[in-house]
């Protein structure tokens, strides 16, 4: 959008020019002129059609909490803590027209439980283009950061292109996959971003998402989930006090979380835990369900009930939860 204006200002100042000298021999074309400009600066900047041709930041976007609420109550499965945080989150960070910081979040649990899966859902509607979009930025810790002796040399790249990031679009998602195999104090390096600062170094962080996923804590979460099924308690009846403290020394004092003594829960930097239940029988059937939808398919319960199955479940004696979640739902349906 900058560079739009830039060019429709220096068209307007050119057709302005022209006028000037045109306005020596005929003043009506310099009111022409004028008029020209004015409408060509007005319909250009419309960033409505100019947005269709170029991907735009829209920083001044609004979030639309009806959609996002009905596209986490109808795609994710079994995570009533997940859902209703993440709308809480999310609603009141892009409400708010000046956060005091950037709104950072930290997903945890079991594998195959939904944590890369609602994040695309929340860059989808934060950007339209989701993962895809030039605004959406993923960081793979195995991938991106796989070497120990190279953390000083990671933290400087890490901070060099948030930077950079930001300062081309200031609502810029950062989505953080696999913390747990994050080498301890690499994350440090963000700190300063998701700090209460007006600006660093000229940019402002406070309209940026910061969004972390390990499997950090899934055994507390897990055992929390237990408790209650052990209890002859409802899944849903567990609360986000009962695992958000948990979560937030468990991980602090895990050496393999990522963000093992960091400065970020130290500092009160992250905004929300969120715990991600592990899934149950019932859950899985639901994640195949979807799936043969997805692919156009009509659902046959025979399929359900049989990929289910094949799934393993934990703890030994009472097999509630399966052990990958839905992963490899969709690798097991293709044998159907
Ligand atoms: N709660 C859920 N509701 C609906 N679908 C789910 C859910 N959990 C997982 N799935 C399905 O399973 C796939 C794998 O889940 P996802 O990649 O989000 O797991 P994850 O939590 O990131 O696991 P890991 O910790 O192993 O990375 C998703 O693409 C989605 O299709
Ligand atoms: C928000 O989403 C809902 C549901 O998808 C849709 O009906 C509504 O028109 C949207 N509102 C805006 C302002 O886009
Ligand atoms: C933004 O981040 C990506 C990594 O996702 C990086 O490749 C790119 O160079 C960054 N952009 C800027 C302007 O720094
Ligand atoms: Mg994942």
């Amino acid at each position: 959008m900058r560079g739009i204006r830039a060019f429709v200002g220096s068209a307007a100042l050119w057709a302005l020019l022209a006028a000037r000298v045109a306005a020596a021999v005929e003043p009506v074309s310099m009111a022409i002129a004028i008029g020209a400009a004015s409408i060509l600066t007005g319909y250009l900047s419309y960033s409505g059609a100019f947005c269709r041709f170029s991907e735009c930041c829209g920083e001044e976007r609004t979030l639309n909490a009806s959609a996002l609420k009905l596209n986490l109550e109808a795609k994710l499965f079994g995570q009533h803590l997940a859902t209703e945080v993440i709308l809480k989150a999310l609603t009141g960070f892009k409400n708010n027209k000046n956060p005091k910081k950037a709104l950072t979040l930290s997903m945890h649990g079991w594998a195959g439980t939904g944590k890369n899966f609602v994040s695309q859902i929340v860059a989808e509607n934060l950007h339209p283009k989701g993962l895809k979009s030039n605004f959406v930025h993923l960081f793979v810790s195995t991938l991106h950061f796989p070497h120990e002796q190279k953390t000083k040399l990671y933290q400087d790249q890490l901070q060099k292109w948030i930077r950079g990031n930001v300062s081309a679009c200031g609502s810029s998602v950062f989505i953080f996959d696999e913390m747990d195999k994050l080498h301890p104090g690499i994350i440090d390096a963000i700190k300063p971003f998701l700090d209460y600062y007006e600006q660093v170094d000229g940019i402002s962080y406070r309209k940026a998402v910061f969004i972390f996923l390990s499997n950090a804590g899934g055994d507390l979460i897990t055992q929390t989930a237990l408790d209650f099924w052990r209890a002859g308690r409802k899944r849903e009846e567990i609360q986000l006090k009962d695992l958000e403290s948990v979560l937030s020394v468990g991980v602090f004092n895990n050496k393999h979380s990522g963000l093992w003594h960091s400065g970020l829960i130290d500092k009160n930097l992250i905004d929300y835990f969120i715990p991600f239940l592990p899934l149950e029988y019932k859950h899985v059937k639901m994640c195949v369900r979807a799936e043969m939808r997805a692919r156009g398919h009509a659902v046959n319960e025979d399929i359900v009930t049989r990929v289910a199955d094949e799934m393993t479940f934990f703890p030994k004696d009472e097999k509630i939860y399966s052990d990958k979640g839905c992963k490899t739902v969709q690798s097991r349906l293709d044998f159907y």
